[in-house]
């Protein structure tokens, strides 16, 4: 069972201004996983708050991974990369690669956002951009590589799961 936390990084969310539709989008699509939400916040679009929210969740050590949605565009307000940046061990460049690749097909826009992701830990956590219809479409792209991407951060990778997941050859 993948343990979840979903951040949503919004200052009108933040002071109730503004309904977590995001949030909600990535709650459904997880459902497609064994999986199990088990932090929920919505923050400002503020550094420290991020950076500390999401080292935070990360050390505490139950969380598999972290999503994140907003703040990866290009306005001043928009930190949410630069705050994972400064938390994580590693970066993994492949999940926002492969969003944006993917997601130029839907809107040349996609290219606009700044998204990352990275493991801090064994917490693998991953930015989304900020409206639903780009959580939904980006979490299509990277959600059957996260599972996998647990595993092998948490040591749990044996030679049978690669096969099962078609990884390697079978023979
Ligand atoms: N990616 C997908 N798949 N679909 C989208 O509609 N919107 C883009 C981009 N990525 C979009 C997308 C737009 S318009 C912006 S401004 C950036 O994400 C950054 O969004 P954010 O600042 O809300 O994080």
């Amino acid at each position: 069972m993948l343990k979840v936390g979903i951040l949503t990084i919004s200052d009108k969310g933040a002071q109730g201004q503004r309904q977590d539709k995001s949030g909600k989008v990535i709650r459904d699509k997880l459902s497609l996983l064994e999986s199990q939400v088990i932090k929920y916040e919505i923050v400002p679009d503020e550094m420290e708050v991020i950076s500390h929210k999401l080292a935070q969740w990360a050390d505490e050590g139950n969380t598999d991974v972290i999503i994140t949605t907003g703040g990866t565009g290009l306005s001043q307000r928009d930190v949410t990369p630069e705050a994972t940046l400064s938390i994580v061990d590693k970066v993994v460049p492949g999940f926002a690669e492969a969003m944006r690749t993917k997601s130029l097909n839907q809107t040349p826009m996609a290219m606009l956002s700044r998204a990352t992701a990275g493991v801090r830990g064994k917490c693998l956590i991953i930015n989304l951009p900020g409206s639903p219809r780009a959580v939904s479409e980006c979490l299509e792209v990277i959600l059957p590589a996260i599972p996998h991407a647990v595993e092998i951060i948490k040591g749990v990778v044996t030679e049978h799961s690669c096969k099962r997941q078609g990884l390697i050859n079978a023979n």
